[in-house]
């Protein structure tokens, strides 16, 4: 049978991307094959090509069954309320949860009465499978400018799972949503009530981190890396976990509740405490942190021509905002723009024009390039495009 053969120091954090994704197999047990390995028996959904984030070989051994294996959340789910209720659940309530950290965020709707019996059976079968998972939230969608998502919490563990009118005994700190997510060997702390995140983008950040790896050596010297919607700014810490990649770094989020977590976050702001951000402050001699609209900061002259690398992540915008970011590149050697734009898929065919169209003395059609990263129905498309932009 299929296992997933890792190294024991990078398990857990793996065990946890497989078991987000529900591609472990219950009915088997993870056990120990070498001094140093051990694997992990994987179910039929796992792909044949191994995904970026994870490290480890396929193999074929044996499995040995799980004791305590208690079905997976599907037969635990269809135990309890029939296989019919099952078929008929749609796909975003089924296999549409997500998990961030400890937390497991599950897509619903406000009922209009009270939450269906079907619905709180669908979340304890699912924390049933998942014991590491501490709390449940009913994901209403995203609102906001922030892109914050409306979440509610659905369920609690404590000595056991706690749903419903059960929860209004509990007390409030034990609700808490903060949470830490393993990533690549880093740790992103963050609270998704509060923040935007996106742990399906951890394969994103491990390809700009590739690329940008090959553009520092290209231009032989630490980038000058701008994040003008950094979040809590996963895709710096990524960046700083390698040594001399970066130089001058500006993390930037409209959000104020995104600058707690970037000193967090970032390694080298680990141990300064906050300071309340007015502006951009220049927090150590390397990294700014700011909290401003970025079309304001962008129209700050003392950043112009400073920038080796810009990051535009705010896909329904993205596009709108480009004309207004170029200035910050350097115009003396070439720079890179990384960004992410959600539009309808009919424009896809002429997003490298437009791109272009935003750029036309500083980059030919050959240095544009993009991929499909997420189709959301028959009608929009989610992109990462990236774009080499010639000296001047
Ligand atoms: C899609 S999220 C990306 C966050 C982060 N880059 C990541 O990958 O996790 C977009 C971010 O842009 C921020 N934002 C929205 N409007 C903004 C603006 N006008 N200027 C700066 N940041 C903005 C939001 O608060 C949010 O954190």
């Amino acid at each position: 049978m299929r296992h997933l053969s890792v190294p024991t120091d990078r398990a857990q954090e793996i065990i946890e991307i497989i078991r987000a994704n529900d591609w472990q197999s219950s009915e088997f047990r993870i056990h120990q094959i070498e001094e140093n390995k051990i694997v992990i028996p994987l179910s039929d959904e796992f792909p044949d090509i191994l995904p970026e984030n994870i490290i480890g070989d396929i193999v074929y051994i044996n499995p040995i069954s799980n004791p305590q294996n208690h079905g997976s959340w599907k037969e635990i789910f269809e135990k309890e309320i029939g296989q019919e209720m099952f078929s008929r659940l749609d796909d975003r309530l089924s296999t549409g949860h997500e998990i961030i950290g400890d937390i497991m965020i599950q897509p619903a709707h406000r009922f209009s009465d009270e939450i269906p019996d079907y619905v709180d059976a669908l979340v304890r079968a699912k924390m049933q499978t998942h014991p590491r998972i501490r709390l449940t939230l009913f994901d209403y969608g995203v609102k906001g400018k922030f892109r914050v998502r409306d979440l509610e919490v659905a369920a609690i563990r404590l000595d056991k799972i706690l749903q419903g009118n059960e929860l209004e005994e509990v007390p409030v700190e034990l609700l808490n949503s903060e949470t830490i997510i393993k990533e690549s060997g880093l740790q992103i702390h963050l609270d998704p009530r509060e923040v935007y995140y996106s742990g399906k983008l951890e394969n994103e950040r491990l390809e700009t981190t590739r690329k940008l790896l090959h553009f520092r050596d290209e231009i032989n010297r630490p980038l000058a890396v701008c994040d003008l919607y950094c979040g809590v700014g996963p895709n710096l810490a990524h960046l700083l976990s390698h040594h001399g990649l970066t130089g001058s770094i500006l993390a930037n989020d409209l959000n104020p509740a995104c600058i707690p977590y970037l000193f967090r976050n970032l390694s080298p702001l680990k141990s300064l405490s906050v300071s309340e951000i007015d502006g951009i402050l220049q927090v150590t001699e390397e990294i700014q942190v700011a909290n401003m609209d970025a079309l304001v900061l962008a129209s700050d002259r003392n950043q112009h021509g400073c920038w080796d690398v810009l990051f535009v992540n705010l896909p329904h915008d993205s596009l709108e905002h480009l004309p207004h970011l170029i200035h910050l590149l350097r115009k003396d050697t070439p720079s890179i723009i990384r960004g992410w734009s959600i539009l309808p898929t009919d424009e896809l065919s002429t997003l490298s024009d437009r791109l272009f169209s935003i750029l036309p003395n500083r980059c030919s059609h050959s240095d544009i390039s993009f991929k499909v990263r997420k189709q959301y129905g028959a009608t929009k498309s989610m992109v990462g495009f990236w774009i080499r932009i010639q000296p001047e």
